[in-house]
């Protein structure tokens, strides 16, 4: 059985001021009338029922995660004393699925990705869940880049392989997370990367066997975690393992180091909304000035900006290439190409606080 795991505990400091401590980036909404969390799970029930859709969280966040995802059964909500990164929110997870289904598929993905073309997805998952289930593999969803990004895993494809699946698939020879600038640039350039879309597919088993291999003390404390599921003891285990367990991604944690990893090619229309940047670039309904925005807002005199105000009346006046955000009492005005220098901009807040 198929099993959609959505991991929805970042922070998303690149998103400031919509997206504080409170309200993350995965539950705004950006476009259209779902949040990004609500339109993740919509993609996946495409395809997945909802009883096998499930979300790992912090705690923190259990109130917004209940009211937004009330579709999904409560028992799907899987919460994490603590934020770890995302290995640990995955093996946390996938001891749940593999209680009842040990041999399921589980894809995992990030909650605050959007993507355009479902029936493409659609088709290029469940080719991904086809080699993961033959091959015994780790199977990535490859991304053809444009830029020489810093903020992706990149993924070098070996021999193409073939097993009956519609969708392009690769051997993957190697996978860097988050390459500098340079590295980058050369990747692009050999034409044999592609970018990691942060959507992983593989049979709960082989996941866990690799968090043996590579991450063994995070695999005792899983053990011992998953003794305890569905007896009164699990909450004061899960706190007092979880808060001692290393915070580290599954990128650098098991991706890095794994042998056994395929790519499926993914040509659907993918956007991670790292920044204000990337949302200005996706944003389908731009005037001819290529200004886009939410809320009642005048561009006067103004070319390729991006307003986010819902309901307060913004005006723009002789300036481009601009991001304009206004939430409750705060406003942020910045260049477009500086939109990820907002992390700057958080550090600063929390040092004043
Ligand atoms: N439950 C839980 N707990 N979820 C988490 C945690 C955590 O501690 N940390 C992050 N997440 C969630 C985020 O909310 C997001 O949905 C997803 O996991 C990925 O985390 P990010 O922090 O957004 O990762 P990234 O964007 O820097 O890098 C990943 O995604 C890129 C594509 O967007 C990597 O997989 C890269 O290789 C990839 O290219
Ligand atoms: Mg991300």
């Amino acid at each position: 059985n198929k099993h959609c795991l959505i991991m929805a505990g970042g922070s998303g400091t690149r998103f400031w001021p919509r997206s504080r401590k409170a309200n993350p980036k995965q539950f705004l909404t950006i476009f259209g009338n779902e949040s990004l969390i609500q339109a993740t799970i919509s993609r996946f029930a495409n395809f997945i029922p909802d009883e096998s859709i499930y979300v790992v969280s912090n705690k923190g966040q259990k109130e917004i995660l209940e009211q937004q995802t009330s579709r999904l059964p409560k028992e799907n909500l899987i919460y994490e004393p603590v934020g770890k990164n995302t290995l640990p929110a995955i093996g946390l997870a996938a001891l749940f699925i593999a209680k009842n289904d040990p041999d399921g598929i589980m894809i995992v993905s990030p909650a605050d990705h959007l993507t355009q073309n479902d029936q493409l997805f659609q088709e290029t998952i469940e080719s991904a869940a086809k080699i993961a289930e033959e091959k015994n593999g780790i199977v990535t969803i490859g991304i053809t880049p444009n830029a020489p990004a810093t903020g992706y895993g990149y993924i070098e494809i070996g021999n193409e392989i073939k097993i009956g699946q519609t969708i392009k698939s690769f051997a993957v020879n190697r996978f860097v997370e988050k390459p500098n600038l340079a590295t980058a640039q050369s990747y692009v350039d050999s034409g044999k990367f592609f970018w990691n879309a942060g959507i992983f597919v593989f049979k709960v088993s082989v996941f866990l066997e690799a968090v043996q291999k590579y991450a063994p003390n995070l695999y005792a404390d899983l053990q011992k975690i998953a003794e305890t599921i569905g007896t009164a003891n699990y909450g004061q285990v899960l706190d007092k393992i979880y808060n001692q367990v290393d915070s580290i991604s599954i990128d650098y944690g098991i991706m890095e180091k794994a042998d056994n990893v395929f790519l499926v090619q993914g040509d659907f229309v993918w956007n991670d909304l790292g920044s204000w940047e990337e949302v200005y670039k996706y944003d389908p309904q731009k005037d001819e000035n290529q200004n886009a925005h939410v809320g009642e807002v005048i561009f006067q005199d103004t070319k390729n900006s991006y307003v986010y105000a819902p309901g307060s009346l913004v005006a723009v006046v002789g300036m481009d290439d601009v991001i304009v955000v206004k939430d409750g009492d705060t406003i942020l005005v910045c260049k477009r190409d500086q939109a990820e220098e907002i992390k700057g901009v958080v550090g600063e807040i929390t040092k004043r606080k």
